[in-house]
């Protein structure tokens, strides 16, 4: 594997440096070692940042090999820059000064190496050479993860524990039946990811999914959602409405939190599963609708059935087939896995470049019991990625309870805030993006009044989510 990569790198050709320093002879110098006949670079020269993050932005480079004490902008300024502008060559910055802060800060910033002048050739070269294996060691990382990422996902489900990869089979083949499916397991385990799998391998796959909340939803509201209804029907009708049973002709309906049905909305539902046909309310006319019903819950339904809150004849209607799925904390094989999954979609939609997790998060991710399963692992994520400034999330980045291994309840109010962290500038980061979050949750995603709540303007809003990654 490793020389696959090490022959590609020698297909593209010579390697390109650029180097910026102001003083012309050490630029001359370091292109006269990098040129020469047993290095064998290709050497661009810049005597200032501005012209070296100019060029850097229009030509490709592998290494960019930058002074630090320059005029008018010195070297961690650009180094900054060119980080932000997510210039991917390896950056070297040298030094005549001999300060070890100055070279931790330059790695913290996301420099790949330091070294200090005068530049000795044999030390420069090394310096090159290990920077090349460690990308060729990131490209390898990345390539098989991206093949692990194939082998283990099936529907944006991904899994490498025995219970999942089982679920899989099933989906593959339940899928072109009719039969109602009933997925049960505790919130945030991907009920509603499974449904969808479910229908988007189906020959239905074309036909809507059509999602529903049966839970929290006023009983007539929801029958008037379900079954649709004439105009006239009662007094707000003042216009037709197809139900979403007649939606999703052809397709799927996906009865999300089924045993929060009011009990009489079960003796329709019951009526419309064997007979497959609806009549909107206020109407005389029966329609007929061919609809395959998977329905989610994360209550126990025989027991339900057991306490009078849920039919017995519906419960063995839809008991047909049913997938569980497993406590997150039940299958820990499947963690480093989504981890990695919620690292590559955040990186997307907050314009980051996280690479992993340290080892110490990777622990602490093992041992926690995660009561909010595959979602609270998400949102961890999420509020890490936020959190950190650092290409690989550490311990500091996490809510405290995640930190100290405690559930949820232990978590302050605003849990994404971490009060050993004193940055003001880290946590009112938090904060705003949480509080953004609650405006828009309150005023059900209207951005104009989310701005008024949150006394912000409209554009300043926009501004703001889309820094967030809250678009969508
Ligand atoms: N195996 C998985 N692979 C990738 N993402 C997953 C997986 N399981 C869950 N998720 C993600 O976790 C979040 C929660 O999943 P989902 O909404 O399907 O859970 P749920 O069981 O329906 O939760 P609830 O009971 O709270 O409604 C989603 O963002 C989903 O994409
Ligand atoms: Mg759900």
């Amino acid at each position: 594997m490793l020389r696959k990569f090490c022959d590609q790198e020698n297909i593209v050709g010579k390697r390109r440096i650029l180097v910026i320093d102001d003083e012309y002879d050490v630029r001359n110098t370091v292109a006269g070692i990098l040129t020469s006949k047993k290095a064998g670079y290709d050497v661009v020269q810049a005597a200032n940042t501005i012209e070296g993050l100019d060029l850097a932005q229009k030509q490709s480079f592998d290494h960019i090999i930058s002074d630090i004490y320059m005029q008018p902008e010195d070297g961690l300024q650009f180094l900054k820059k060119a980080k932000d502008a997510g210039i991917s060559a390896n950056i070297i910055m040298m030094s005549g000064q001999a300060d070890i802060d100055m070279a931790l800060e330059a790695i913290k910033i996301g420099a790949c190496d330091f070294i200090f002048k005068p530049l000795v050739s044999e030390h420069l070269l090394f310096v090159l050479r290990r920077a090349e294996e460690k990308t060729i060691i990131l490209k390898e990382n990345a390539f098989l993860k991206a093949e692990i990422r194939e082998k283990y996902s099936f529907h944006n489900i991904v899994a490498k524990s025995p219970q999942i990869r089982h679920i899989f089979e099933v989906i593959q083949r339940v899928s072109d039946y009719k039969t109602t499916v009933l997925i049960t397991g505790e919130s945030g385990t991907g009920k509603e990811l499974v449904a969808k799998a479910i229908h988007f391998n189906s020959i239905r796959a074309k036909a809507p999914f059509v999602p529903i909340n049966c839970g929290g939803v006023p009983e007539n509201l929801l029958e008037s959602e379900l079954f649709g209804y004439v105009k006239g029907a009662f007094t707000d009708a003042v216009k037709a409405k197809k139900g979403l049973f007649e939606e999703a002709h052809k397709g799927t309906l996906f009865l999300d939190e089924l045993g929060e049905m009011p009990l009489a909305l079960q003796v329709r539902l019951l009526r419309v599963l064997q007979e497959e046909e609806i009549r909107p309310l206020g109407d005389t006319r029966c329609i007929q609708v061919d609809v395959r019903i998977v329905a989610a819950t994360a209550k126990d339904l025989a027991q339900e059935v057991n306490k009078g809150k849920f039919r017995e004849d519906l419960f063995y209607r839809i008991n047909v087939l049913t997938i569980v799925i497993p406590a997150l904390r039940d299958r820990k094989e499947d963690i480093p896995l989504l981890v990695d999954h919620f690292i590559e979609r955040y990186n997307f939609r907050l314009n980051k470049k996280v690479e992993g997790v340290s080892p110490e998060v990777m622990h602490l991710f093992l041992e926690y019991k995660w009561p909010g399963n595959v979602r609270e692992l998400e949102n961890a994520i999420e509020r890490a990625m936020v959190y950190s400034d650092t290409s690989i999330i550490r311990t500091r980045d996490l809510p405290p309870h995640i930190r100290t291994g405690l559930e949820d309840e232990s978590a302050p109010p605003t849990s994404g805030l971490d009060m050993s962290d004193f940055s003001i500038k880290k946590s009112s980061k938090i904060l705003e993006r949480e509080l953004i979050i609650k405006a828009l949750d309150k005023t059900k995603g209207n951005k104009t009044k989310a701005s008024h709540l949150l006394e912000i303007s409209l554009p300043a809003l926009l501004y703001k989510m889309k820094d967030y990654g809250l678009e969508g």
